[in-house]
């Protein structure tokens, strides 16, 4: 068993604490006797080579969250808040050395609480769909809110994205590390067990590399399937659309879906059709294809298959290559599945940060995951946990330059 709060320390919010809206003075002297009482706590500032921790602002139930930023020798960034273990920035160099943010994202933690995009968040407690919001488990049916069309999207209405995290500072020589905790109580979204979650973000010293770690464990039966929701865009320029970027997705077959984007349960080939991404190509290239599938997803916005060899571990999934750049993405993950969406919702309402809206396919997801639906497919890799397991999955964002 897996004890998720270790240390809560200096200026950590747990979500379930006394929500006392922390003011600045008192919030700095409780940093000082922690410090003393513990020996550490998280710093004001990165001048120790610890992470950076700045106020977030309060949500609008009046919860101080905090604004995290992780640096590293290489001059990339990660900025992350507690407020739904969010990634909010992504700092990395181009081909001629010019940092450049390569996710999209919000200023404020007010946005965050009113978005719809998902934008960096940890998707939990079971990331993207099951159908009509329903599943049975140990014969018993569980019922989730719907809250896309028929069916239950990301966890439901309040899913991990809008929860407070309890961040610890644990970096080490090597590398920054932010952990971020949060307990999920028992029937919470109409999910069984009583969940504890950690999520850790790791950015490592000497490359440009960001690693997540996903862990979980229950105290009944239950289902997870925890993921990232970041938005990419290699430009850094946000105002450009993601169609000149050319992917590879390590897959052969893909999770077709219907019309409400629940895999119909076939496991289907991609050769011959515009799925195939087995070798780069622009996600452009056959977006606008008629394809059934491509109709129903208004793009892409579906599930690939890993090819993983037998060895299991860290594999590389996914290569995003953005010729103006030279910047390039791999996205290495331990997890069966991939989501590649392609920002086909975003219509420019967003407003996101300093001010730039968000237009129509300006960011791609690509998260790391169990099949959607897994609760009512026999024939996908289980997403069950039980008591006594524990969930452990990681992805990793490395990031490179090609001249
Ligand atoms: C889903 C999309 C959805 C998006 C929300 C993706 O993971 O597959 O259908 O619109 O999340 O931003």
């Amino acid at each position: 068993m897996v004890n998720v709060y270790p240390r809560l320390l200096g200026r950590t919010v747990r979500s379930g604490m006394p929500r006392v809206p922390m003011i600045r003075p008192f919030a700095s002297a409780f940093a000082l006797i922690t410090t003393l009482i513990f020996g550490t706590a998280l710093p004001m500032s990165g001048a120790d080579g610890k992470i950076q921790v700045s106020d977030f602002g309060k949500t609008s139930e009046g919860v101080s969250v905090f604004k995290y930023v992780l640096t590293n020798s290489k001059g990339a960034e990660a900025a992350v808040t507690n407020y739904g273990a969010t990634l909010i920035a992504l700092k990395v160099p181009d081909r001629d050395g010019k940092i450049g943010d390569v996710v999209l994202g919000y200023d404020n933690v007010e946005s965050y609480e009113k978005g719809t995009s998902y934008f960096g968040g940890t998707i939990g407690r079971y990331g993207n769909r099951i159908a009509k919001g329903q599943f049975t488990l140990d014969g018993k049916m569980f019922q989730l809110p719907t809250n896309d069309g028929p069916n239950c999207l990301h966890g439901g209405k309040i899913g991990f994205n809008k929860r407070v995290w309890a961040g610890v500072d644990r970096s080490r020589a090597n590398a920054q590390v932010l952990e971020l905790s949060y307990t999920s109580e028992d029937g919470e979204e109409g999910f069984p067990g009583k969940l504890q979650v950690r999520v850790t973000y790791t950015l490592a010293q000497d490359k440009n590399e960001l690693r997540i770690d996903y862990e979980a464990t229950t105290d009944k039966d239950t289902v997870i399937n925890l993921t990232n929701h970041s938005y990419f865009n290699l430009t850094g320029t946000p105002s450009k659309d993601i169609l000149q970027h050319e992917l590879v997705l390590d897959a052969r077959q893909f999770t077709p879906v219907d019309a409400t984007l629940i895999p119909t349960g076939e496991l289907r080939a991609v050769a011959g059709t515009p799925f195939d991404f087995s070798k780069a190509t622009a996600i452009g290239a056959r977006i606008n294809q008629d394809d059934e599938q491509l109709k129903f997803g208004r793009g892409y916005d579906h599930n690939w298959v890993l090819e993983r060899t037998a060895k299991g571990g860290l594999q590389v999934a996914a290569e995003v290559f953005e010729p103006s750049s030279g910047r390039v993405l791999n996205v290495l993950t331990t997890e069966p599945g991939i989501q590649f969406y392609s920002g086909n919702f975003l219509d420019g309402t967003a407003v996101g940060k300093g001010g730039q809206t968000y237009g129509h396919r300006t960011g791609l997801c690509l998260e790391t995951q169990h099949f959607p639906d897994s609760p009512n497919h026999a024939n996908f890799p289980s997403t069950e946990l039980k008591p006594g397991q524990t969930y452990r999955t990681t992805t990793v964002l490395r990031f490179s330059i090609r001249k």
